[in-house]
């Protein structure tokens, strides 16, 4: 069996992929452009892909009938073409579930950065600009009493919600299923549509995956009914966020401050954004401690020991 691998993973997770066949990994730690994914590819029963390799139908026609599993060391997978690849007999898989309290701690944090001004605090004491305490100084705002609006109530969106209603806020959550009703009783979760959850949130974080329903969720129209005070989380990917839009409603006053994990063209970042002392800007670390990454890696890399030798995935997606 030949598993190709687009970049380098923890070992424990290269351990068992060499026990499931011959592997190779790819020399570039970066995403493969799409000419060298094919290229990569060439011959392999499983691809281990993650965050920006585009793994669609000429990335499978390029590895040839063989192939039989893609992992996506992620759990989002916008960045393949799941139809394509379940279409040609192909199981998808992500890997759900262990990275939940290490991107929602994340989620929180940024949410406290907002909310607290901490990365203005710190650009403030490198720059070597004089301060000192005073009573009016740098203020922000509370959490206690205040609205979490979540925007997908999945795993993260509750990991997210456990957390803020231990900080004494208030939960309402939107998306495009409602929560059973033993996941709105233990975090005492409102359902709302979402045009009014972006009206009565104090701050807004968004935990649903890139389809084509979520790109630019938030646009200028949601950003426009926002309360001027509102605060936004995006631990999700970056084009469910307008980013322009965003821009200038964080220099306008229409929204008060922006935390953000993921970009709509990263590894850029919209020019506007880069002046703003309300926009706390983080380079994708959601899921990035070194127990969740190792786990995301060996999870991915057990989905396909697990196809490879006939048995079943253990987090197929699209199936
Ligand atoms: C990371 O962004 C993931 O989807 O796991
Ligand atoms: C602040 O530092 C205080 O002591 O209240």
């Amino acid at each position: 069996m030949r598993i190709v691998v687009t970049r380098n993973l923890p070992e424990p997770a290269l351990e068992l992929l060499r026990s499931a066949g011959d592997v190779r990994v790819s020399r570039q730690d970066r995403a493969l452009e799409p000419a060298e994914l094919r290229a990569a590819v060439v011959g392999a029963d499983g691809i281990v892909a993650m965050l920006g390799d585009r793994v669609d139908a000429e990335v499978a026609e390029a590895a040839g009938p063989g192939l039989r599993v893609v992992a996506n060391v992620a759990v989002g997978y916008d960045n393949l073409d799941v139809p394509a690849l379940t279409g040609r007999g192909i199981t998808v898989t992500n890997t759900p579930g262990v990275l939940t309290e290490a991107t929602a701690d994340l989620a929180f944090a940024l949410l406290l950065m907002a909310t607290r001004r901490l990365g203005e605090g710190e650009r403030l004491i490198r720059s070597g600009t004089p301060w000192s305490f005073h009573l009016g100084f740098m203020l922000g705002t509370g959490l206690q009493g205040r609205t979490l609006g979540i925007i997908g109530l999945g795993g993260i969106g509750r990991a997210v919600a456990r957390r803020a209603r231990a900080f004494g806020m208030r939960i309402a959550y939107s998306g495009r299923r409602r929560a059973p009703a033993e996941v709105e009783a233990e975090l005492d979760a409102e359902y709302l549509p979402q045009a009014e959850l972006l009206a009565e949130a104090d701050a807004i974080s968004l935990h649903c995956p890139l389809t084509e329903r979520t790109r630019h969720l938030i646009d200028a129209a949601a950003l426009a009914v926002m309360k001027p005070s509102a605060v936004l989380i995006n631990t999700s990917r970056g084009p469910v966020v307008d980013e322009a839009a965003l821009a200038e409603a964080l220099r306008t006053g229409g929204i008060a401050a922006a935390g953000l994990d993921v970009f709509e063209r990263e590894p850029a970042v919209h020019p506007g954004l880069l002046e703003l002392d309300n926009a706390v800007l983080i380079p994708h670390l959601g899921s990035a401690t070194v127990e969740t990454r190792t786990a995301m890696a060996v999870l991915a890399a057990r989905n396909v020991a697990a196809v490879l030798s006939g048995n079943e995935p253990l987090t197929p997606v699209g199936a």
